[in-house]
């Protein structure tokens, strides 16, 4: 599975970009917003950290504006990939623009039928919210397993990239179902690696290594 990191944070990017674990970054208006940085300046600044791909989302809500915000937005790197909105607008600008050879990540899903349109719509990407839904007395991850099962049916290469995910279960789920990628804010995933066991067995190693009174080096 992808790791990407959801945030438009150029320190967060720049510190989870050294691990060498980190296969892109998603944004949205309202990262853009928190970052404080101008919308254009700051994918560029992201696009020179990461290789892989980088989503800019548009802000048009009209297919033809949608698809001249998009076709400006790639030119900013060859790995921006443009994020549109699950609606008609935005699906007919996914198709108009990955025609283009764009890659376009459709986000804001919430149903399993969603996720199917976008599919047929060619999208690189789709961006289910679990946490969005879990917030409303649903289980988000129920929806990654309708959307794993439902593109396998048909071979549909969209990439299922699990979004609005909120702490380390629903990385391990996502896993678990199959998905391709999970976009998950650096804070979460600065918690993957711990555990409180590994921390005591380390310190009982150096402890009992140290009585050794040898070194490697
Ligand atoms: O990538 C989408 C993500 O940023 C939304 O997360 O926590 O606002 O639902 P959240």
């Amino acid at each position: 599975m992808k790791f990407f990191a959801d945030t438009a944070d150029l320190a967060e990017i720049r510190d989870l970009a050294e691990t060498g674990l980190l296969d892109g970054v998603t944004t949205n208006p309202s990262l853009i917003a928190k970052s404080g940085g101008k919308f254009l300046d700051v994918i560029a600044a992201i696009a020179k950290l990461i290789d892989g791909p980088i989503s800019a989302e548009v802000t048009a809500t009209e297919a033809k504006a949608m698809i001249e915000e998009g076709l400006k937005l790639s030119d900013i790197a060859r790995n921006v990939a443009i994020k549109v909105p699950l609606t008609w607008d935005g699906l007919k600008a996914c198709k108009a623009l990955t025609a283009r050879g764009i890659m376009v990540n459709v986000t804001l899903c919430f149903s399993a039928n969603q996720a199917l349109l976008a599919a047929k719509a060619g999208a690189t990407f789709i961006s289910p919210f679990v946490g969005r839904l879990d917030d409303i007395g649903q289980t988000g991850m129920d929806l990654i397993r309708e959307i794993r099962t439902i593109y396998d049916n048909y071979g549909f290469a969209t990439e299922i990239l699990v979004a609005s995910i909120r702490h380390p279960i629903h990385v391990k789920e996502a896993a678990l179902i199959g998905a391709d990628i999970a976009t998950v804010p650096p804070a979460v995933l600065k918690t993957l690696a711990q555990h409180v066991l590994t921390d005591k067995g380390l310190a009982q190693f150096l402890a009992d290594w140290k009585k050794t009174g040898q070194s490697i080096l």
